[in-house]
């Protein structure tokens, strides 16, 4: 089975065998240095495991995410905070932020200038925004051979799909100047992933992530599809035993002016 619509995550994949996201995140966490009573936006927060790291600094702390899986899940485990339903390109607060953290979302949004204009709305004249997201070349191998693979079996409409957005460091922090940020930092980097299932880790990684390509392909079809796509990338993305997801990753500090 995929598990992922439009609307609703398999939270339970997601923390069991794809828990490295917010793992990852709490090295981000250190570049936001949280203080005590400052409020801050925890943009497309998931389960809310980091939300929660940054509210034990003493911060008030929102989560906000578009999936209402993702937030009842959030909700159930840390009932102290204010989680809410709400898209990246639409949402507003009645009082600014003094920071807003965005780990591993912002390549999902598409729309990224409603995504910075929204962010800017809600963050207070000298606040800062910390991201990370996926960068330039970012799983490239599972994309292209996703596409390659899709197009093969005449499934031409998947293949198109756009599903992620990874821009280059010039191009997001170009982004954010031009919407008024000052970049304090910026960096591009790999960061290959071991995904944890040694026998079927592209598969899953695909199931969870990417199973947009899969609209409309007959269940049927979709395991040999899996199959020869893991099997195309191999020779890059499988080494000692185990796989990899060949991350590259931007990160990104920048303060509105
Ligand atoms: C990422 O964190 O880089 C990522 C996660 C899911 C899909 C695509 C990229």
């Amino acid at each position: 089975m995929l598990t992922k619509t439009n609307t609703s995550w398999n939270t339970n994949l997601y923390e069991d065998k794809h828990a490295f996201v917010f793992k990852y995140g709490e090295d981000l966490i250190s570049l936001l240095n949280p203080q005590a009573g400052e409020r801050i936006l925890d943009l497309g927060c998931g389960t809310g495991h980091l939300t929660h790291q940054i509210s034990l600094t003493g911060a008030r702390v929102t989560g906000i995410d578009s999936s209402a899986a993702m937030i009842e899940k959030a909700s159930a485990i840390f009932p102290d905070i204010d989680f809410r339903v709400m898209s990246a390109t639409d949402f507003d607060f009645d009082e600014m932020f003094d920071a807003v953290f965005s780990n591993a979302v912002l390549h999902w949004v598409l729309d990224k200038e409603k995504a910075v204009d929204c962010i800017t709305r809600n963050l207070r004249t000298g606040g800062r925004l910390i991201l990370e997201m996926g960068g330039k070349g970012n799983v490239e191998e599972i994309v292209v051979n996703t596409r390659k693979v899709l197009t093969r079996h005449g499934y031409y409409h998947n293949a198109a799909r756009q599903l992620w957005y990874f821009p280059s460091l010039g191009e997001y922090t170009s982004l954010l100047e031009k919407k008024g940020y000052r970049i304090n930092y910026a960096s591009h980097f790999d960061r290959p992933t071991e995904l944890k299932d040694t026998e079927n880790g592209i598969k899953d990684w695909i199931k969870m992530f990417g199973s947009a390509f899969f609209d409309n392909i007959p269940q049927e079809h979709i395991e040999p599809v899996l199959e020869e796509i893991q099997e195309a990338v191999r020779p890059t993305n499988f080494r000692n035993h185990k796989w990899y997801g060949n991350y590259k990753r931007l990160r990104i500090e920048a303060i509105k002016q």
